[in-house]
């Protein structure tokens, strides 16, 4: 067979592998993605495809994100901009747990279907039983006419653009920003002030040039490249997380994992002394995810109780942290806090890809994986 190598080289435009053209293609992405949805005038979102008027968004008593995978992960980011900006409760749960427990279906929940591809098994399998129980379900997909978007009827498309590579990264991205304007919708049918509408619209808008800044640092100095190349080659990693950005850990372990092989596990900050702390040594790194909030100076702390027990840790953060704290530093520019976990995820991507490249793994193709599960 001969592998027509003139039409792969054009459609990677350039690009070694279609992660890292993917990763290159977010601020493009987010331009999409937010593109006639920040209402500046009244600050808030945008979002007619969900068909819902004023009275059924207030009406909306809870929201649970379903998918799969990175589509739940980034879920779960969803969950925490939900419950923050509009102060509804909200969760995320794999769509393949939620159709097999026989859920009670509550008529004033929102359940929102994540899904790049909407083809995914589970996640229609989800939405089918929702719809069967009654259950008002949204989409959040990328790919239109897809299966979960058709049977959905209403949400919001991603316009991510589409994605080749198996492990999903401008999806993802898109994914938690169209969940930062439903949130900001919910949140201004309710108590989210304008003030605060406009903060998080001026942040949404910049979104897309502080990634643009990220790629280009890592570009220019290989910033992330020199983290990867220094520790991908330890036989796991951990991924730590506090509150908000606890999901942020999630999807960067899981993109580890994914394409590097390296073994990694997530967990939620506060729990580091209840078990992981155990595992610390000089050769398990931690990644910590510090975004510059009201727990900044836990942050600090966590990253001081791992290195005093001689592990390595890389600080992924938007604060300017005290000079030696960390092994190393991957900064992102400052943005509003409740935004920061869609930035911080960015280097975790770079940081995945960097490390498979470094260990001659098939980044693209990643073995016993599939871009889409569509059968069960
Ligand atoms: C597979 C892919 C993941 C993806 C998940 C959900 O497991 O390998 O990268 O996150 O499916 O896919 P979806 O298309 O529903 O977002």
């Amino acid at each position: 067979t001969t592998v027509d190598t003139g039409s792969e080289d054009y459609a990677l435009g350039g690009h070694p592998d279609f992660l890292a053209k993917e990763i290159a293609e977010q601020p493009d992405a987010l331009r999409r993605a937010l593109a006639g949805r920040l209402d500046t005038r009244f600050a808030t979102a945008r979002l007619g495809g969900l068909g819902m008027d004023p009275r059924e968004l207030r009406g909306v008593r809870r929201v649970l994100f379903l998918g799969c995978g990175s589509a739940y992960y980034a879920g779960e980011i969803g969950a925490g901009l939900v419950e923050q900006l509009a102060r509804i409760p909200a969760a995320a749960e794999p769509a393949g747990e939620f159709r097999h427990r026989n859920p009670v279906v509550d008529p004033d929940c929102l359940y929102v279907a994540v899904s790049q591809s909407g083809e995914t098994a589970d996640t229609l399998a989800a939405v089918q039983e929702l719809r069967r129980k009654g259950g008002r379900v949204i989409g959040a997909v990328n790919v239109i006419g897809s299966a979960i978007s058709r049977e959905c009827g209403a949400g919001v498309f991603l316009h991510s653009g589409p994605e080749v590579s198996v492990a999903s990264t401008k999806a993802v991205t898109t994914m938690s920003v169209s969940f930062a304007m439903l949130a900001v919708l919910l949140g201004r049918v309710r108590d989210l002030s304008v003030a605060d509408g406009r903060r998080l619209l001026d942040g949404l808008a910049a979104l897309p040039r502080h990634v643009e800044a990220v790629l280009a640092e890592d570009a220019a100095h290989g910033t992330v490249a020199a983290v990867a190349q220094r520790w991908a080659h330890a036989s796991s990693m951990f991924f730590v997380g506090r509150t908000r950005c606890s999901p942020v850990a999630r999807e960067g372990a899981q993109k580890l994992k994914e394409v590097s092989y390296c073994h990694a596990e997530a967990y939620p900050a506060s729990e580091l002394k209840h078990g992981p702390l155990a595992l610390v040594t000089p050769d398990m790194p931690s990644v910590v995810v510090v975004p510059d909030d009201e727990l900044l100076a836990k942050n600090v702390g966590t990253i001081e109780q791992i290195r005093a027990r001689g592990g390595p840790v890389i600080a992924v953060t938007d604060a300017e942290l005290p000079a030696g704290l960390a092994d190393a530093v991957l900064r992102v520019p400052r943005t509003e806090p409740e935004l920061a976990p869609i930035l911080l995820g960015i280097p975790l991507q770079l940081l995945a890809r960097h490390a498979a490249v470094a260990l001659g793994r098939d980044v693209d193709r990643p073995r016993n994986l599939a871009k889409s599960v569509t059968v069960e």
